[in-house]
């Protein structure tokens, strides 16, 4: 999704805006572009594609050398991913007045543009783009009177939508205005220098001290210090917050792509979710972000999950979870779909937000749905201090480490991690014995150490895949806890393949899909030993005498299964509502060679955004 950055200090800050564009291309984005202050006038270069193509613009070979002619201090950039207009160079970010005074990069969409357009033409003011955001730049403009922070204010009363803004201007060649609405915006502290972005690790090279502006919070920033008030001009005091990741973690530390750095550090980001959470003598689950509200977890009617796309799935598995291990009615609910059909939700129901980011529209609009209707809402987040966690009434945080690939998996299977252990700590205040707890909490203890054996099967997945690779349709299978493995391994391969895919329940097969296996059609199985094993088997049989070609996740010693399968890759036994930990590793390993092997860019898939925080 789009991404902002900008800098005010005592540096040339054109390298320091593209170090941090080229920080944020994670996102997803389709076009980029900065705004230059110098010389009393704003100066945009704007690019579809790539940074590099913007780089080119500019006409920076080597950043660190070349930018030298631009030694202005003051500018603001951003990476477009199209909403309203193609990608087009004239519809990429920064936006400018008509006058070329004032200069928006903008994350959100602005709903009232047409009839903010219609009245900036009877001000004789025509938009040139197709983008909604160009109107800001212009009513910015209509509305300055000397005082840029003035004429954001003033211009923002009039809009209706989500903003996350930044807006220089000629006039005021020392100054940059945020202001924030449901796109998130941080302020970094420097020593003499601030710095403007949607997202830390942006900034994150120049500083970890950051303030998080709130919605309906507006920042005027100068190279001496910043103030931050409300659209309404009262002033507000905030927080100066360190951020939690350092650069390594967003490098690539020797691996070719972030997806394979984040697959392989599973068994570490795993590991640190758990730490400190798991007293493996006494059995027994330790949670201090939702320690306050134990009981009314405890004496909750029914658990609600809501997410969107890799957070959703794991929302199964917890929905799984909490009904097996907790006994309590759980379901889970696409957070675009519980946002807008008016969901029964009282005050017996705890609604729990699964994200990575902290920052989908979705998830964050469903969070203020369950507000509203009086349910205790809780957090299963990654990002600290994101919307979602703010918001939310209590939580616990994934700390598995900034994700930078599109394709989620780290995230996921730390939000598994910690369903688990709200599952079994709910549990032993409900109906799960010590004895079952004791036996959960150890065998939870012991996934970091599996995952690590299960990624040794990379190189065997890749040779596995090659065989397979030019094939168009595949279909993902499991039953049970691996059911939304199933949906997992098929959203992996689709994301960053462009295979197509389908997941399901493997009975569902029977039910339609099964008209699709033709001679050759890899179906991967998720064929675990458990209480639905044999059912599987039978799938697997109904698959093969169609021609279907199988792969199977299977358990560790498991003789049986390699006779019917093509290839199988084996994850060490754990009790079943574990097994999601690690048989989703092997699916993600499977897609993501897949994708390096039809030449696919995998940390950058085509349409996709990393957070996607427009409806
Ligand atoms: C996007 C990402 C997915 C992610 C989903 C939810 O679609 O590409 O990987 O699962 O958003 O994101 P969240 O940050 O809320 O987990």
């Amino acid at each position: 999704m789009c991404g902002i950055v900008g800098y005010i200090g005592h540096q040339r800050a054109l390298p320091i805006l593209i170090e941090g564009l080229k920080r944020l291309e994670y996102r997803g984005y389709d076009s980029s572009g900065v705004a230059m202050l110098q010389d009393g006038k704003i100066d945009i270069t704007r690019a579809v594609g790539r940074i590099s193509n913007l780089e080119a613009r500019l006409g920076l070979g080597g950043i660190e050398t070349d930018c030298r002619q631009n030694v202005s201090t003051t500018g603001i950039a951003h990476t477009r991913w199209a909403t309203h207009g193609g990608p087009t160079e004239k519809n990429a970010h920064p936006h400018l007045s008509w006058d070329g005074r004032v200069a928006v990069v903008h994350n959100g969409i602005i709903e009232n543009y047409r009839a903010l357009a219609t009245f900036l033409e009877r001000h004789g003011i025509r938009c040139v783009s197709e983008t909604d955001t160009e109107v800001l730049a212009h009513l910015i403009g209509h509305c300055y009177r000397g005082n840029l922070e003035q004429a954001v204010r003033d211009a923002l009363h009039e809009v209706q939508g989500t903003y996350g803004i930044a807006v220089v201007c000629a006039n005021e060649p020392g100054t940059i205005v945020a202001a924030r609405k449901g796109s998130p915006l941080i302020i970094g502290v420097g020593n003499g220098e601030y710095l403007v972005a949607s997202d830390a690790s942006a900034i994150v090279k120049h500083t970890t001290q950051v303030v998080y502006l709130s919605d309906g919070e507006m920042a005027t920033v100068t190279s001496s210090g910043f103030h931050t008030t409300t659209l309404d001009a009262v002033p507000v005091t905030k927080d100066l917050h360190e951020v939690e990741f350092s650069l390594e973690e967003i490098e690539l530390a020797g691996h070719e792509h972030f997806m394979a750095k984040e697959i392989f550090e599973q068994s570490h980001s795993l590991a640190t979710t758990l730490r400190g959470r798991l007293d493996t003598r006494e059995g027994q689950i330790i949670l201090g972000g939702i320690a306050n509200h134990a009981r009314d977890l405890a004496r909750a009617k029914r658990i609600i999950f809501t997410a969107q796309g890799t957070a959703w799935h794991a929302g199964i598995v917890g929905e799984y979870m909490f009904e097996d291990i907790a006994k309590i009615p759980a379901e889970v609910e696409y957070a675009s779909e519980f946002r807008y059909r008016n969901p029964l939700v009282d005050f017996g129901t705890v609604v729990i937000a699964i994200s990575q980011s902290g920052e989908t529209a979705d998830t964050l609009a469903a969070v203020r749905e369950a507000k509203v209707k009086g349910a205790l809402c809780l957090g299963v987040v990654n990002a600290v201090g994101s919307t979602i966690a703010r918001e939310s009434d209590a939580g616990v945080y994934l700390h598995c480490g900034p994700e930078i690939g599109v394709a989620s998996t780290k995230a996921f299977t730390s939000q598994i991690a910690v369903l688990a252990m709200m599952a079994i700590q709910l549990g032993r205040r409900r109906f799960l014995s010590q004895e079952d707890a004791h036996r959960l909490v150890n065998a939870l203890d012991r996934i970091p150490d599996q995952v690590a054996q299960v990624v040794e099967q990379s190189d065997a997945i890749r040779a596995a895949v090659e065989s397979v690779v030019d094939r168009e349709n595949w279909l993902f299978l499991g039953r049970g806890y691996n059911y939304p493995i199933a949906l997992e391994g098929a959203l992996k391969l689709k994301e960053i393949s462009y295979i197509h895919a389908e997941g399901m329940p493997a009975a569902e097969m029977k039910h339609g899909p099964i008209a699709l296996i033709n001679e050759g059609m890899p179906v991967v199985f998720i064929a675990t030993r458990g209480h639905q094993y044999d059912k599987v088997l039978s799938n697997i049989e109904e698959v093969r005498s169609r021609g279907g070609r199988i792969i199977a996740v299977a358990t560790q010693g498991d003789a049986e299964i390699t006779a019917k399968a093509e290839h199988v890759f084996y994850v060490p036994n754990v009790p079943e509502p574990l097994q999601p930990l690690l048989t989703v590793v092997p699916l993600q390993l499977l897609a993501y060679h897949a994708a390096v092997l039809r030449g696919c860019n995998v940390d950058k898939p085509r349409n996709l955004a990393k957070s996607v925080t427009v409806e």
